[in-house]
């Protein structure tokens, strides 16, 4: 099942609904199907995420959101349709596509510091493709600014320069957006950042992304379990489910009548009072848009 609610192949809006104008296309995915382990994950997904616009993939446990994300990395094969990433076939622009893994902790006895962790997003070495030496500033002092500017953008230079095995979960979290950030990305690929942040963090972190979207025109490509914090801040959501998928704004795709049909059984969206949208029964879901500060 696939359904868009804003038809993104057809006419285009000139702008958003905050007055920005809509980008170029960054990522293009037309009727996509993954294959991961010999298995069909979701087919006829359809997603367009244009410069300067925020999108949230949403779903379930195990309904193929980090595959989604790959499958714009040409980290995993496709079995049908068509995918542009920044006008090319995924895999190919790379280098230009800051990527944040799902799942990442460093050992406490990981003495790299901070800065080094981010100073790698630079270099490339996260893709096996360093920059060569010879491409001006590589290896300079413009690497060390932008490496501290990114630093302080995401607010970690207070312990940027400890080893990172050292810092908090959510401090490495933070120096590892700044790691996706640092040579300037068009497009940037992120797994769920927002783990491991406690609630006020969540909210910090959604708004740098958003800012840094928006003020450089950045394509922003985000995983989340709960799109609360998220909400005042996304132009689009692609919520994965069942195989299938639906894309729009989220208070278009986040509604019973919506996720009901994608998951095929009755999804009710209640609000509660502080307007924190909860999805409640989904059939292999239990724990998603779970109350805030409660762990899966
Ligand atoms: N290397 C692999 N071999 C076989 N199956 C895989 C592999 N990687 C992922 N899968 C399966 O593909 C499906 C989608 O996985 P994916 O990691 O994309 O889900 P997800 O939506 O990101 O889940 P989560 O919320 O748990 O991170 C799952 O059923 C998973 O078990
Ligand atoms: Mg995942």
């Amino acid at each position: 099942m696939s359904e868009q609610l804003r038809e993104s192949g057809g006419a285009v809006p000139d702008q958003h609904s905050d007055g920005r104008e809509t980008g170029a296309p960054v990522v293009e995915l037309r009727d996509l199907a993954a294959v991961v382990g010999g298995r069909r994950v979701w087919s006829d997904v359809n997603l367009t995420v244009r410069a300067g616009e925020f999108v949230a993939v949403l779903g379930p446990n195990g309904a193929g959101k980090s595959t989604l994300l790959k499958a714009v990395l040409g980290l995993v094969p496709t079995a049908a349709g068509t995918a542009s990433v920044l006008g090319t076939r995924p895999g190919r622009r790379n280098t230009r596509i800051g990527y944040l893994p799902q799942r990442r902790a460093f050992d406490p006895a990981t003495r790299v510091r901070g800065v080094d962790i981010v100073r790698l997003g630079w270099d490339g070495d996260r893709w096996g493709v360093p920059l060569p030496a010879w491409v001006p500033g590589s290896r300079s002092r413009a690497a060390a600014q932008r490496v501290d500017e990114v630093v302080e953008l995401v607010g970690a230079s207070a312990y940027a320069r400890r080893p990172i095995g050292q810092c908090s979960g959510g401090e490495q979290q933070r120096l590892l957006i700044a790691q996706a950030l640092v040579r300037r990305p068009a497009l940037l690929v992120l797994d769920e950042p927002l783990d491991s942040l406690d609630v006020t963090n969540q909210a910090a972190v959604s708004r740098l992304i958003r800012d840094v979207s928006h003020s450089e025109n950045v394509a922003v490509l985000l995983v989340a379990h709960d799109v609360n914090p998220l909400m005042s801040y996304l132009d689009q959501v692609i919520y994965l489910a069942r195989g299938g998928a639906v894309m729009g704004p989220p208070e278009q795709v986040i509604t019973a009548d919506t996720l009901s049909m994608l998951y095929g059984t009755p999804i009710d969206v209640l609000t509660d009072r502080t307007g924190r949208l909860v999805v409640v029964g989904q059939p292999d879901a239990p724990a998603e848009h779970r109350a805030p500060g409660s762990r899966a």
